[in-house]
């Protein structure tokens, strides 16, 4: 192949809630909900609700601290949610000014001018609205010509986003092409509920691929890359442009990312560990030449096992780099930050994988080797 993952970038809030933040407000809540419900919990037609742990939290995910936009908001017990200042029309949009800090990272690490880049796909798993394209409006901000477009596969973005660029290369179509994962998922999550009050954290990621012609020698070179999808209900979220006219109009908990943790835990860990396996093998790769795997981020357990059935042994920390601690699950851009964080102490020659998965089902895998 001649894609070249030249350089990545990064963009993170200033603000960042640690577990005993966010389960001492979620537990205040918990308080004030029962106590003010006494009477419906003691007739039995209201269940209490149970408080949260930074234990739990911790053991169950790997998670301690999650990046916001607005920690106030996510802290204040009467909101429990960030607050997003409305913007003009013609103000940048939230998602476009953490996606272009993020491009101008990866652009300045690489050494290049917008002019350099054809294309944008800015890929995630919700766009702050359906038109203009997310893509076109960072496309103008960072000043580049070509064309930009926008897709979501979930978890999967980053990924799927980057398999594009790469065919793009592949045919001819461009030479370098930014992918930009914005990921704003707090104002996603339901912060009043405790099997997911703790799981993600706000960043946005950007890769730059481009043709080895112009990459002059630097950067990963991809080896093979794949995706996969298979549809559950498991993961879901059901916010949509059509929630404003559906009657009865839903509640707007429905609309908050819900899951089914177990299942999901012991579904996807296997069907991504063989889909790696085989995608491997059809690559002509064996495990035992993966210096590193660059995993989803969305739970250290999950990581864990899908790391050593891949390995097919125990592993160190650093074949299978965790920055759930820091970040918590990031959605679609998680695999893409653990790449961009740890993919130092490469020789010319040693290889890795990419990989995500999630919501859909969808995974996606990018093998690449250092140049
Ligand atoms: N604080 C304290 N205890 C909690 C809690 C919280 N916030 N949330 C749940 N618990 C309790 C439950 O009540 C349960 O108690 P019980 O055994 O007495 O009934 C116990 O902890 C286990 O709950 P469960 O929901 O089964 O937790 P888990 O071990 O499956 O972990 C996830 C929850 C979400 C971390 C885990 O299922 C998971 O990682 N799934 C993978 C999916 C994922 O992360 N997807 C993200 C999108 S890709």
């Amino acid at each position: 192949m001649n894609a070249v993952i030249r350089s990545t970038g990064l963009w993170t809030p200033d603000e960042s809630v640690s577990n005993d933040e966010l389960v001492a407000c979620f537990n205040a809540y918990v308080e004030r909900f029962n106590a003010e419900n006494a009477d419906a919990i003691a007739r039995g037609s209201v269940e209490a609700k149970n408080p949260s742990s930074s234990g739990f939290i911790e053991k169950a995910s790997g998670i301690k601290s999650r990046y916001t936009i607005d920690k106030a908001g996510v802290l204040d017990v009467d909101r429990m949610r960030p607050r997003v200042k409305p913007r003009a029309n013609d103000e940048l949009a939230l998602t476009a000014e953490a996606g272009v800090a993020a491009a101008r990272d990866a652009l300045e690490r690489a050494g290049r001018d917008p002019k350099d880049v054809d294309a944008v796909i800015c890929s995630g798993t919700s766009m702050q609205r359906t038109y203009p394209c997310m893509a076109i409006e960072m496309q103008d901000a960072l000043g580049i010509e070509g064309f930009g477009f926008d897709m979501t596969v979930a978890c999967s973005s980053g990924t799927f986003g980057v398999v594009n660029a790469i065919n793009m290369i592949d045919t001819g179509m461009a030479k370098s092409v930014l992918v930009i994962v914005p990921e704003i998922t707090t104002p996603q999550l339901n912060f009043r509920d405790r099997d997911s009050h703790f799981i993600f954290g706000d960043v946005a990621v950007a890769m730059l691929i481009e043709h080895e012609d112009v990459a002059g020698g630097e950067g990963w070179r991809v080896l093979g890359r794949n995706m996969m999808t298979k549809f559950s209900n498991n993961i879901r979220s059901n916010f949509g442009f059509l929630n404003a006219s559906e009657d009865p109009e839903p509640d707007f908990e429905d609309r908050y990312f819900v899951q089914e943790g177990r299942k999901v835990f012991k579904e996807v860990c296997p069907m991504v560990a063989e889909m790696i396996l085989n995608d491997m093998a059809s690559f002509g790769l064996k495990p035992d030449q993966m210096k590193r795997l660059w995993l989803h981020q969305a739970n250290i357990n999950m990581n864990m096992l899908v790391a050593k059935k891949v390995f097919g042994r125990e592993f160190e920390p650093d074949e299978a780099p965790v920055i759930l601690d820091e970040f918590a699950n990031t959605a679609g851009a998680g695999s893409l930050v653990a790449f961009h964080r740890h993919n130092d102490g490469f020789e010319a020659g040693e290889k890795g994988l990419i990989c995500s998965f999630g919501a859909g089902y969808s995974a996606g895998t990018v093998f690449v080797e250092k140049l």
